[in-house]
């Protein structure tokens, strides 16, 4: 059976959607709620593969957690000590952010938990946690630093200062995490902003959790070992990152005009749209409002002509998923986009710095890198398409060159598109829905 899809030229997009929920907040909901006391209940739950995984690994280690009729996740957390070793390996399948927060989680339990991934994450570099958690006092078991791989929990985890080599709320978040179970206060320092979900939501679990700023202007985050958590009601916001593909969509088709309800708007998650915008996008806010603590709104989105611009490397944390997609806009938009500091892409599902180069080189744009810079030379027009993309078990690639295809003259087709079920699971569908021909 083929697990082919094909993208086709498309009219303009017309419709009002909500985007599936925040990937990063559903996995810290399903966590922090599995090691809280009493049940914390979640709303709008992304039901991706991904976040799957997490569910099935606090189930594994004693969380109970249930969908009910309404849609609405129960999780009955474990307490601070009530962790359970799990009886089987852990598979995180796609899921980088579920296996290095979790190995955070379990760094200061007193059991063995090993890890596993598909073919993509074993691939992944762990050493930028497993550095930090070996100093906490946790002992890894792994042949070159990658899944699978195991990690025996300290019982009396080293609260550490650590300063972030990498700019990754997934290292800053697995100390963190680790050091819920110190006896003390741990600190990461971080000298560029990346997404701030587990420290807003540990504090809102009850968890002491202060962010200050040192003397370079890096933000120090402080998290005090043995809190009490206690269960709450979560609201998850509708992904920014997966909102990205129907906002650009609409964008490159004229005469679209779609409105996305509920998008997260954290300012930590929200570079694409800015960026979108000094693009010469037209994109405006209806109803801002704070939902669970996150700045959300409805976005309006119309047809527009875009231009290539250069975005600075500071901005990349800001949305450092939203790249391939980024680079499908520049390839439709006029002039030259310089896309600065992507080395990080090339450690993600795939190397998305490559895959990107590659992909759209074979539909006919001109694309460089140059060092860690991703250089798209737009025409104003799209490129021709006419090819198959290799995916490589990479969900926002799939999803980036179906977006493409809507605009190019000739259809573009993805190898595989099983993996979009990671994140966006209803992606086609959604999609069609507005107006796009994907099959
Ligand atoms: C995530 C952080 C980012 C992002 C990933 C989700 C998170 O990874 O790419 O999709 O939920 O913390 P890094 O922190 O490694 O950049």
């Amino acid at each position: 059976m083929t697990h082919k899809l094909t993208s086709s030229l498309c009219a303009s997009l017309r419709g009002d959607i909500t985007p599936p929920g925040d990937k990063s907040i559903s996995h810290r909901s399903i966590m922090f709620g599995g090691i809280a006391e009493g049940t914390t209940t979640v709303r709008g739950l992304l039901e991706g593969e991904d976040v799957l995984s997490t569910v099935a690994a606090l189930r594994a280690m004693g969380a109970k957690i249930h969908k009910d009729d309404a849609g609405v996740w129960h999780v009955t957390g474990v307490g601070a000590a009530g962790l359970q070793a799990p009886s089987e390996i852990l598979d995180m399948g796609n899921s980088g952010t579920s296996a290095r927060l979790l190995m955070g989680l379990v760094a200061g339990k007193n059991f063995t938990t090993r890890f596993t991934g598909d073919a993509s994450l074993c691939k992944r570099p762990m050493e930028r946690v497993i550095d930090p958690l070996s100093q906490m006092g946790a002992r890894f078991e792994s042949t070159d630093g990658k899944l699978p791989l195991s990690v025996t929990g300290s019982v009396t985890v080293k609260p550490i200062t650590y300063t972030l080599p990498v700019a990754s709320a997934q290292v800053k978040s697995a100390v963190l995490l680790a050091g819920l179970s110190a006896e003390g206060v741990t600190t990461v320092i971080e000298s560029v902003p990346t997404r701030d979900h587990s420290e807003n939501m540990l504090r809102g679990f009850g968890a002491d959790v202060r962010v200050t700023k040192n003397d370079a202007g890096a933000d120090v985050i402080l998290i005090m070992g043995n809190p009490k958590l206690v269960a709450r009601d979560i609201t998850v916001p509708a992904d920014p990152s997966s909102a990205a593909f129907p906002i650009v969509a609409a964008l490159l088709c004229p005469g679209s005009h779609v409105i996305l309800r509920n998008v997260g708007l954290n300012p930590r998650r929200a570079g694409l749209i800015e960026t979108l915008i000094e693009m010469g996008g037209d994109i405006t806010f209806e109803n801002r409002r704070s939902e669970g603590g996150e700045p959300v709104a409805d976005l309006v989105v119309k047809g527009s002509r875009l231009r290539g611009i250069d975005v600075a490397p500071e901005r990349a944390p800001s949305m450092i998923d939203e790249y391939p997609i980024l680079s499908v806009a520049a390839a439709c938009a006029n002039g030259v986009m310089r896309m600065r500091g992507l080395g990080e892409l090339r450690v993600k599902e795939s190397d998305r710095l490559a895959l990107m180069a590659q992909g759209l080189t074979q539909c006919g744009a001109t694309v460089e890198i140059e060092s860690d810079d991703l250089i798209v030379h737009g025409t104003g027009a799209a490129p021709r398409g006419g090819a198959v993309i290799t995916t490589a078990l990479d969900h926002r690639i799939a999803m980036s060159f179906l977006v493409l295809g809507m605009r190019s003259a000739e259809p573009v087709s993805i190898d595989d598109g099983r993996c979009i079920a990671t994140s966006f699971p209803v992606f086609v569908a959604m999609m069609n829905k507005l107006g796009a021909k994907i099959s």
